[in-house]
């Protein structure tokens, strides 16, 4: 057992060693990228007293020094390092997503790759990216939970000239140079899909001038895939005097909080024509409440079910007739994140905004193999 004096020293040759480590691996990066990281006194400083700071609060922990050697060796073997700040593990999508990443950024395929859960919460993505900033990592993958207050952080990974690829949500920032390039859904275009189904459905039912009372479950307030279903179906309401948003309510993208409020939607009023649920989850969490009620649901029920994301489950549920329609969302990104650092890694230009191709699902497309063979 050491004296209780030596801890300061201990805590200093830790300190000093970590410092060494990062000191190491930062100079081999800026001779990787021929000079991209072109620190100053005034960054080193900021590095010393950051890793200081982070030496002394994790008690210089095997973690940390863990990190930082394999890091080293992945730098010595001539891995690139891509670091991802996931939003959570809400949804089945996201689990599909966030396994994309994993099974694309592999040693064998020449990365390093590290991963964060962010857990929903803003301030822990902005956390993830400032370590991975002080790490001097190669490349910053992040998909915001939110649209808006990332201006700072991605500042400073400009500053430090780490390209930060955003994916799946969008970013709201004043300066559009913050990132390099995005990949993902346009979630308007997806609101608006299931609009235009709903139309035709009811004409085919002979149901269009019909009052139409709508349950809206809403997903993470300000994320991009809120914010454009929700404009979909307000824009479509707009446009159809006899249809209702009768309530909106918070799902949170998952079964469990989209069970609660629908059920106490439930409580309220009965007099639903149709829920609009803004992810599959939420779908699922709906299906359970209107069962709980006794109300019945799908092509051959009262209710009428939109979902999205069209994960495997969702198609599933979809093609047994519970769900009317699936919006397809897909969370395969890994590939397109890794085609865009390719292109950086050979000196070309990414496309800033990349949208990826969807379509949409009704119960008569589906068959087992089409839903096996679509990978999530
Ligand atoms: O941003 C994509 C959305 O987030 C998906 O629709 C949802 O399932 C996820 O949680």
């Amino acid at each position: 057992m050491l004296p209780l004096w030596s801890a300061p020293v201990f805590s200093f040759r830790c300190c000093f060693e970590l410092l060494q480590k990062n000191k190491k691996v930062q100079v081999s990066r800026m001779r990787r990228k021929q000079g991209r990281n072109k620190g100053t006194g005034m960054k080193f400083a900021a590095l010393f007293f950051s890793v200081l700071l982070t030496a002394a609060l994790s008690g210089c922990g095997r973690k940390s020094l863990t990190g930082l050697e394999s890091e080293e060796a992945a730098e010595e073997e001539g891995r690139i390092a891509v670091a991802f700040s996931e939003v959570g593990a809400e949804s089945d999508w996201r689990v599909a997503n966030s396994e994309s990443m994993r099974a694309t950024f592999t040693e064998e395929n020449g990365y390093e790759f590290y991963f964060e859960d962010a857990k929903g919460k803003q301030e822990n993505q902005i956390a993830a990216l400032r370590n991975y900033i002080l790490q001097g990592v190669d490349y910053i993958v992040l998909d915001p939970v939110v649209e808006t207050g990332w201006d700072e952080v991605l500042q400073e990974a400009k500053d430090a000239e780490i390209p930060v690829i955003v994916v799946d949500r969008m970013v709201d920032v004043e300066d559009e140079t913050l990132y390099t390039a995005w990949v993902g859904s346009d979630f308007k275009k997806e609101g608006d899909t299931a609009v235009e189904w709903l139309e035709q459905y009811l004409e085919e039912q002979g149901r269009a001038s019909e009052k139409i009372s709508i349950l809206h479950v809403m997903g993470t307030l300000d994320a991009s895939a809120q914010l454009g279903r929700t404009a979909g179906l307000e824009d479509g309401v707009a446009e159809h005097d006899n249809w209702e948003i009768v309530d909106q309510v918070l799902g949170e993208f998952t079964q469990a909080k989209a069970y609660e409020v629908v059920s106490e939607v439930l409580e309220r009023t009965q007099d639903i024509d149709v829920i609009y649920c803004e992810n599959d989850d939420s779908a699922f969490g709906a299906i359970q409440a209107l069962e709980e009620a006794g109300i019945t649901y799908g092509t051959d029920g009262d209710v009428i079910l939109i979902s999205f994301d069209s994960t495997e489950a969702g198609l599933t549920a979809c093609m047994e007739g519970k769900i009317n329609l699936n919006v397809e969302c897909n969370p395969m990104h890994g590939p397109r994140v890794e085609k865009i650092i390719l292109q950086l890694e050979a000196g070309e230009t990414p496309e800033k905004e990349y949208y990826v191709e969807e379509t949409c699902f009704t119960p008569e497309m589906l068959t087992e193999e089409l839903i096996a063979s679509r990978g999530y």
